[in-house]
């Protein structure tokens, strides 16, 4: 029987849901808040719709007749659309309200590691009295991380030593209204994600990714949703080994343990730390960028995974191609404070497939890599595309090598059209690999 998938959410992780079930026997419907050209050239049908709002949700998924849905973002799996949809009858490929409180709610995130003896847990304190945690900043000997318990779409943070000064953390939390924050020890080292498929107590991972938040080249300026990101061949990446990927990979089953009927992607942020893996933040869902990453290199077919997690059986092993990818955001000017949404975007999808095969550099000819466009936070309209104030659209390279890939990516943006948008050309280049190896080298004491 072939499946109608309702697929929620309109940005670059969506888009690369809506691929991989492209090249499934699925017929895809899609809702979101925007209109995702890339998506509605794979869907049956778009609808434009308040993603958060469960009952639109599932008003639509039964008028398309969907037997599945999968839910990309946070917003409509805090406010409960899982729930709403398996209550309909339509299962989701995503936590329930409750269970996704391991990302909405950061003071529950650190108190249930806590509780279940998950490994990897930095010591931290959560208060829901802004005098009383200046109090915990004036007091704490060492650096502190300033996080808000809340979703701030990875913006909320601040980190002592790092971004802000203890002045400026006390001051951010006076002035931000924030009524409940964890503070937590600042962990020093490399940051990667590791994604995985959840359903019926089985977890099966994904390749290693390490995004770039910061919005500036050399990792400078403000957090962001997330600029860009890579990939190795194997499981990890270049400054890890075997053993790191491993310990992340522990966290994760013990975190699936200790939650009884997740089902869905459990995203872990991880540090990599002279004392080992550390938890950032875990996420209920694919991270955007990294599913730009992981998806495309999936050889294992998405439905059946999906579908596996449905009837309750074992969930597939996992095979991945033997590639390397990196991701680079094109956002709109002054993003992520003062975006210039409403600016028209030319996009020129076409070249960009054709990218490789005629680039003008032999190597890259050679190279048998893909380029890959996906359209994310931006609005098609009737006389054409336009930015929001959200992330514009990515391009990914696959190839064998990390340095392969970034080149692809240059490329493809080149001929994609990058004008009147940021980029952050650093990721993926030999320098900033290499300066990730010397850093955690460093750390090591080697
Ligand atoms: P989050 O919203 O929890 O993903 O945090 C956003 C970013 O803040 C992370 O990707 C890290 O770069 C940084 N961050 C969060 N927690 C810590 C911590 N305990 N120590 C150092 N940096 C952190
Ligand atoms: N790339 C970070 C996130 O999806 O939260």
């Amino acid at each position: 029987m072939s499946e109608t998938v309702l697929l929620v959410g309109g940005g670059g992780r969506e888009h690369a849901i809506a691929r991989a079930l492209d090249e499934s026997d699925a017929d895809l419907y899609a809702c979101a808040g925007n209109r995702n050209p890339g998506i509605a050239a794979l869907a049956e049908e778009f609808e434009t719709l308040e993603t958060t709002n469960p009952k639109a949700v599932v008003s639509y998924a039964e008028d398309v007749g969907a037997t599945l849905a999968v839910v990309g973002p946070e917003g409509p799996l805090a406010a409960g659309v899982a729930d709403a949809l398996d209550d309909a009858g339509v299962y989701a490929f995503g936590p329930n309200e409750a269970e996704a409180r391991i990302e909405t709610d950061k003071a529950y995130q650190r108190r249930f590691m806590r509780e279940h003896d998950v490994p990897g847990c930095p010591d931290f304190e959560t208060f829901d009295d802004v005098e009383a945690a200046c109090e915990y900043i004036d007091d704490y000997d060492g650096d502190l991380a300033v996080k808000p318990a809340g979703l701030t779409g990875g913006k909320g943070v601040r980190v002592v030593g790092d971004q802000v000064t203890e002045e400026e953390a006390k001051e951010y939390l006076r002035e931000s209204g924030y009524d409940r924050v964890v503070l937590e020890e600042r962990l020093v080292g490399e940051e990667f994600t590791v994604q995985a498929f959840v359903a019926n107590g089985d977890l099966r991972v994904t390749p290693a990714v390490q995004d770039h938040k910061r919005a500036y080249e050399g990792d400078e300026g403000p957090n962001t949703g997330g600029m860009g990101s890579y990939s190795d061949s194997g499981l990890e990446l270049p400054f890890m080994t075997e053993a790191d990927y491993h310990e992340a990979v522990e966290v994760l089953q013990s975190t699936v343990d200790a939650l009884s009927g997740y089902k869905g992607v459990l995203y872990g942020q991880f540090m990599l730390t002279a004392d080992g893996v550390k938890v950032v933040e875990f996420n209920a869902r694919f991270g955007d960028p990294e599913a730009m990453n992981t998806l495309p290199v999936l050889n294992t077919d998405f439905l059946d995974v999906l579908t596996a997690a449905r009837e309750g059986e074992d969930l597939p092993e996992l095979s991945f191609a033997p590639k390397a990818t990196v991701c680079k955001y094109a956002v709109p000017e002054g993003y992520p404070t003062d975006p210039e949404a409403g600016a028209k975007v030319e996009i020129d999808e076409e070249s960009v497939a054709r990218s490789v095969t005629e680039s003008s550099n032999a190597e890259t000819r050679d190279s048998a890599g893909d380029a890959l466009l996906f359209y994310a936070s931006v609005d098609e309209r009737d006389d054409g595309i336009y930015t929001t104030t959200s992330r514009s659209f990515a391009v990914v390279g696959v190839a064998d090598t990390i340095t392969q890939a970034e080149e692809i990516a240059e490329d493809a943006l080149a001929v994609a059209g990058e004008e009147g948008l940021d980029v952050r050309h650093d990721i993926g280049k030999p320098d900033l690999v290499q300066r990730r190896i010397d850093h955690v080298a460093a750390l090591r004491g080697e």
